[in-house]
């Protein structure tokens, strides 16, 4: 055997498994019979996962109603400034033909909303959202400050945005009587949103920890008053505010408005008959740009 000559041993990798390739390894080895095993059963999977989908679909029932066109009044009140605030009520009479058994949940739905927006998705502060550091706006252009550099809260272009049209759902038991259906506005988020991703500042009283602070150009109040009721629902854990702040990824979405409370007339669902949606409407969000 000849010997390396002394120039070339620097260059010799070193006599390890890595470096000289002798790693143990793998090889995958298909035989047809295993693969189409795999193919047919991963293929009755999702045949079945889709007919229970399909079924558990179909047995869901779902009535929509457009107000867009009969609340155009107020709409068309609201295109005027000097209206901005003023509210505007309208009534919308349905039949329910059939009756609603088991839990019935309410929706809003919007068109051509682009809550996906790159510079709207991203305008929000997870860091005050979290109860952290209410005064933390550095995300939020262009909802950062008021005009006298107050911090906003909640900040950004996102909850500057809301929707807050206010649905009540009435029912009219017989001509005389008509009896509100009570939803609840509890149970509305998902779980981690609600004692993970948002959390009010520690202490008692909220309008103290949002001292120095102020409420988005469009709200008509500030965070720590949204629901006099019930104190649980304010500030960043208000239901309707949770909800708003996930982003849809769909220029037409829903999202989630309330679940019905199933008492006295209600305990099965939603008996057939007369009803009517009564809309507080205040949707400010088509009308208005949001880059100043
Ligand atoms: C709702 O009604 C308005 C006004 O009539 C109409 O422009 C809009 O397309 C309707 N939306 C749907 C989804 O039907
Ligand atoms: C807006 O409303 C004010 C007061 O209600 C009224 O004087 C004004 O003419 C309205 N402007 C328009 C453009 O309708
Ligand atoms: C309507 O229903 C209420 C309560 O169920 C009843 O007391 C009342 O007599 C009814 N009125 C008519 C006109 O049927
Ligand atoms: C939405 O409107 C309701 C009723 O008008 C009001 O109580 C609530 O504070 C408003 N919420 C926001 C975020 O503007
Ligand atoms: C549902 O309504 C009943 C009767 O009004 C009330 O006592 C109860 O607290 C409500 N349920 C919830 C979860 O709020
Ligand atoms: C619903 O309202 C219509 C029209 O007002 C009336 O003719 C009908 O009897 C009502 N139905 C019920 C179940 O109350």
């Amino acid at each position: 055997m000849e010997e390396t000559p002394q120039h070339c041993l620097s260059r010799l990798p070193d006599n390890s498994a890595l470096k000289q390739q002798e790693l143990p390894a793998h090889r995958l080895y298909f035989t047809a019979r295993r693969v189409l095993f795999v193919f047919f059963t991963t293929g009755i999977f999702c045949l079945c996962m889709g007919i229970i989908l399909i079924l558990s679909a179909r047995s869901t029932q779902e009535i929509e109603i457009n107000y867009t066109r009969i609340c155009a009044n107020c709409a068309k009140l609201r295109e005027n400034a000097s209206n901005f605030d003023k509210e505007c009520t309208c009534s919308i009479p349905f039949y329910l033909s059939g009756k609603m058994m088991g839990n019935v949940y309410m929706y809003y739905k919007l068109y051509g909303f682009y809550q996906n927006l790159y510079r709207y998705v991203r305008s929000r502060s997870n860091r005050q959202l979290v109860g952290k550091d209410v005064k933390a706006v550095e995300d939020c252009a262009p909802f950062k400050m008021s005009d006298n550099k107050t911090p906003i809260v909640p900040c950004g272009a996102i909850a500057n945005s809301m929707f807050n049209d206010t649905i009540i759902l009435s029912h009219n038991i017989n001509s005389s009587v008509q009896i509100k259906v009570p939803m609840l506005k509890s149970g509305l988020t998902w779980w981690t949103d609600k004692y993970v991703k948002f959390q009010n500042p520690s202490s008692k009283n909220l309008a103290d920890e949002f001292r120095g602070t102020t409420k988005p150009p469009n709200w008509p109040k500030p965070i720590y008053d949204l629901d006099k009721k019930d104190p649980r629902n304010n500030g960043f854990l208000n239901d309707d505010f949770i909800v708003w702040m996930r982003a849809a990824a769909f220029p037409t979405f829903k999202k989630l408005y309330g679940r019905l409370n199933r008492t006295h007339h209600f305990i099965e669902g939603l008996p057939a008959g007369n009803y009517s949606f009564n809309i507080i409407y205040s949707i400010l969000s088509y009308h208005f740009s949001f880059w100043r």
